[in-house]
């Protein structure tokens, strides 16, 4: 079958893993690459896709009928725009998280591209590993029985290099910051198994970046609407960095992620296919200590379930709409910190949060 046609948007620091993740892929390719910075368009194409074609005007690249969905990979403040003009073009979108800086501005987003009728997906891509996938399903069929506490232990680091490289990475109306930056994936993960969040409470710290003015500490409570709670505790100040945990405790079972890896997988109801549970997911680096040491399965997850959703014609694996109540949850924490007070969600005023 013919492969479905990609094109990325910024060609910056990630966007070898999604061009790697395409070139992995049976059923997508990537046929175009555009950047404002024509050179780093240029440069994915040779790395990656030498028959691809370098565009630095999106509106030209959007008019390519080979473009049949397009990866968002620019800074995180300028999603909005690039998506809606995707869906007004009729062209698929799968954008980088967080979706954007505000609820209204994903809103937006979703209507549009109902309203166009194409797919709209996010990379939170860590909900879709392995591990992640028999957590999920586990927790679905009720085999954790009541769930006592989930908890997200994210201790990497990140370098003053980290921060000086382009502008938008240390400005917190730009979507910097561990919160909405980094920790994002994994309380998108809590935010996955325990639906909507219904109070958070957060402290933001700077404790090893004094360069910037930004929190590269959180230590966060969320309540969510089921009444379980879960802490985060995510860093970039923590040097070398280790990979991420994930934790779920329930009254019949425990399941630990660790980066990649199931590390725990234990139930009262021991099963035999347990044994394949347990050794779920590799040891693949995920970014505790280095940006881009990232695997690129976990994207091309995503890609992959985009075509199956444009040939089946269904809702793609991690549709926006899924990802907003992580969004919520995060700006409720940077409203929190900000007042020093627990937030009940939702709530109205959140164009406060970065004035
Ligand atoms: N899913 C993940 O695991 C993961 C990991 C890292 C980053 N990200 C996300 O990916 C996105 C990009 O991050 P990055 O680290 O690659 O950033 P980056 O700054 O390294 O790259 C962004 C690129 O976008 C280009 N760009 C900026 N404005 C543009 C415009 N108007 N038109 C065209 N191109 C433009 C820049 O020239 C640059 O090449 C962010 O949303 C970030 O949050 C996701």
């Amino acid at each position: 079958m013919k492969k479905v046609g990609f094109g990325i948007l910024g060609a910056g620091m990630i966007s070898g893993i999604h061009a790697d993740a395409l070139r992995k892929s049976s059923k997508a390719e990537l046929v175009a690459v555009c950047d404002v910075r024509t050179e780093n368009a240029q440069k994915l194409v040779n790395d990656y896709a030498p028959t691809a074609k370098v565009y630095s005007d999106f509106d030209a690249m959007l008019a390519d009928p080979r473009v049949e969905v397009v990866n968002i990979v620019t800074p995180n403040h300028l999603h909005t725009q690039f998506v809606l003009k995707a869906a007004a073009a009729g062209k698929h979108v799968l954008c980088e998280k967080p979706p954007a800086m505000s609820l209204a501005e994903t809103d937006q987003m979703i209507a549009a591209c109902e309203k166009a009728g194409v797919k709209f997906g996010i990379f939170v891509q860590s909900r879709m590993r392995e591990p992640m996938r028999y957590i999920k399903s586990a927790l679905d069929s009720g085999r954790f029985g009541k769930i006592l506490r989930v908890d997200v232990q994210m201790k990497w680091f990140r370098n003053a290099d980290y921060y000086k490289m382009d502008a938008w990475r240390s400005n917190r109306k730009c979507g910097a910051g561990v919160t909405i930056q980094h920790a994002f994936h994994y309380i998108d993960i809590l935010q996955y198994l325990m639906g909507r969040g219904a109070k958070v409470y957060a402290e933001m710290r700077n404790l090893a970046h004094p360069e910037v003015a930004l929190e590269d500490t959180l230590d966060a409570e969320i309540v969510f609407a089921n009444g379980v709670r879960g802490f985060v505790q995510a860093s970039t100040a923590l040097w070398p960095g280790n990979d991420v945990r994930i934790e779920v405790y329930g009254t019949d079972g425990t399941a630990v992620m660790s980066g990649t890896a199931m590390s725990a997988w234990k139930f009262k109801d021991e099963r035999p296919e347990d044994e394949i549970a347990r050794k779920a997911g590799s040891a693949a680096a995920t970014a505790g200590g280095d940006p881009k040491a990232l695997p690129s399965e976990d994207h091309q997850f995503v890609i992959d379930d985009c075509v199956d959703a444009i040939r089946e014609n269904r809702e793609v694996c991690i549709p926006c709409s899924s990802v907003r109540g992580t969004l919520e949850i995060a700006l409720g924490m940077y409203k929190s910190d900000k007042e020093k007070k627990a937030i009940e969600l939702p709530f109205s005023d959140e164009d406060s949060i970065w004035a």
